[in-house]
């Protein structure tokens, strides 16, 4: 493959900026929130040079100057997820776990909080114990978000109840166990007026956000295809029938939801096309298969989605693919170039153009190449890779920002957040739904707008 440096374009960077005017702020505080952030860039951190900006904020969390207090729900011995949650949640220092409910199982739940170093006066037999003592706590004790890292099913309870008692939500996806409980989810967090986001983690790597930056600023030109795959072997074997935990529940529909493989990592790739081109839906055909004999669920599936563009995008997430482990693989075509990015692989990104050498960009927060986006993601200087705790610290490192504004009585973006909200939640419930539908009724077109999506 050919090498080019990209250069910077003049032009396409004012643009790029203008993306922002909206809420600038935003992006210098996420950019650099924390000392560990700034003290492993440079001196000079790029997004500072990109803005002008002369200062950073000195105290924890801005205005807020304290650590958010976090409680965690799911993550007790033997889960997966929970702990990939508490990690990021605290990798720039700007919360501390204090609280938790960790396992659908009282007596496993406080067992599993020393690992945790959440006191024992505060680990919870139940989310419903949890709610209830937290809310009665002083307001300078009282934990100020819930992580949601339970199985499917549970989503929607936790996260509503959390919501109506007024604590900030970051929810693992999808949001919930149906599109039903997603809108109804909307409302409550709509009232409530607290921040919600939406672990869609593959959303936070540096370089998606430089794509997403790239395409939204016009640097591809029109988009005219997407294909976004996730494809994984694991349950290529009924490996469920084993009684290994994160099978059974994912393979049974009371728990996992209508979808299997869609719901699970589709989602994923689905809200990757759209969170990196802002592309609007407008119909969705898809065939789902159960390729293990005896499984309920689907364990591939592909979807083709029309936008209103006019553009393709299709959705290929599969199960059973020997060998593969989470090739999440993106490309994107535009009528000035292309580009493909792939999360195995996620501190490098090429660019296509007719005619020019292959560019490929790596992560660098201080090469001019990097937009605003991608500079603000980052939190290593290149070379020294950063990968899936650190995106996933993106979602948080930006929810916070939100969080802290809420907590002094500032005003926060809602929908057009640089992390997956309440919407983008309720956007891949309804691609769940469609899908489903779609799959049952032999790929039928079906409609796939959201009144709450995003650009
Ligand atoms: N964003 C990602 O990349 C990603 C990756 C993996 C899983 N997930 C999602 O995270 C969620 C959890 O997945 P996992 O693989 O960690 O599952 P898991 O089975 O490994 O862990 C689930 C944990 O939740 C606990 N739990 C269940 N019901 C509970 C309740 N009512 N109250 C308290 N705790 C309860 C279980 O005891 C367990 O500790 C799922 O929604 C999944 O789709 C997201």
């Amino acid at each position: 493959m050919g090498f080019c440096g990209p250069h910077q374009n003049p032009d396409v960077e004012h643009r790029a900026n203008d993306l922002h005017t909206r809420n600038p702020a935003t992006i210098l505080r996420g950019g650099f929130s924390t000392t560990f952030h700034a003290g492993n860039v440079t001196n000079q951190p790029a997004v500072h040079r990109l803005y002008g900006a002369t200062h950073m904020s000195e105290t924890t969390n801005g205005k807020l100057n304290r650590k958010l207090r976090m409680a965690l729900v799911g993550g007790g011995q033997g889960s997966f997820i929970g702990r990939v949650h508490a990690t990021a949640a605290v990798l720039d220092n700007r919360a501390s776990l204090v609280a938790g409910a960790l396992s659908s199982d009282p007596v496993r739940a406080k067992a599993s909080a020393p690992a945790y170093d959440i006191p024992e006066s505060r680990a919870y037999g139940s989310v419903e114990e949890m709610i209830q003592k937290e809310k009665a706590l002083p307001a300078d004790q009282r934990i100020d978000f819930v992580s949601v890292a339970t199985p499917n099913h549970t989503h929607f309870q936790i996260a509503k109840s959390a919501a109506e008692a007024g604590f900030n939500v970051v929810c693992d996806k999808p949001m919930t166990f149906d599109f039903v409980q997603a809108e109804e989810l909307v409302t409550a967090v709509e009232n409530s007026g607290v921040v919600f986001a939406v672990s869609h983690n593959y959303t936070g790597y540096p370089l998606v956000r430089q794509a997403r930056e790239m395409i939204l600023s016009g640097e591809l030109g029109e988009i005219n295809a997407i294909r976004s795959n996730y494809i994984q072997g694991w349950l290529r074997t009924r490996l469920e029938a084993s009684d290994q935990k994160q099978a059974a529940w994912r393979t049974d529909p009371k728990r996992s939801g209508a979808a299997g493989c869609f719901g699970d990592i589709g989602t994923h790739a689905y809200n990757l096309g759209r969170y990196m081109t802002g592309l609007l839906p407008a119909e969705i055909s898809c065939s789902l298969k159960v390729f293990a004999e005896g499984r309920a669920l689907d364990d591939y599936g592909h979807a083709v989605v029309r936008f209103e563009n006019g553009a393709i995008g299709t959705v290929t997430a599969s199960q059973i693919s020997h060998g593969r482990e989470n090739d999440l693989f993106i490309e994107v075509d535009g009528t000035k170039g292309a580009l493909q990015w792939r999360q195995e692989e996620p501190n490098v990104m090429i660019v296509r153009r007719n005619g020019s050498p292959h560019q490929m960009y790596t992560r660098d927060p201080n090469a001019p190449f990097m937009n605003s986006m991608g500079k603000a993601a980052c939190r290593l200087p290149s070379g020294h890779p950063e990968a899936f705790f650190e995106a996933f610290a993106n979602v948080y490192r930006f929810a916070y920002d939100d969080m802290a504004a809420r907590a002094t009585g500032e005003t926060f973006e809602k929908r057009d957040t640089i992390y997956p909200n309440v919407y983008d939640g309720a956007e891949g419930m309804y691609f769940i739904q469609q899908c489903v539908a779609s799959s049952q009724q032999n790929g039928a077109w079906l409609p796939m707008k959201y009144s709450g999506a995003r650009r």
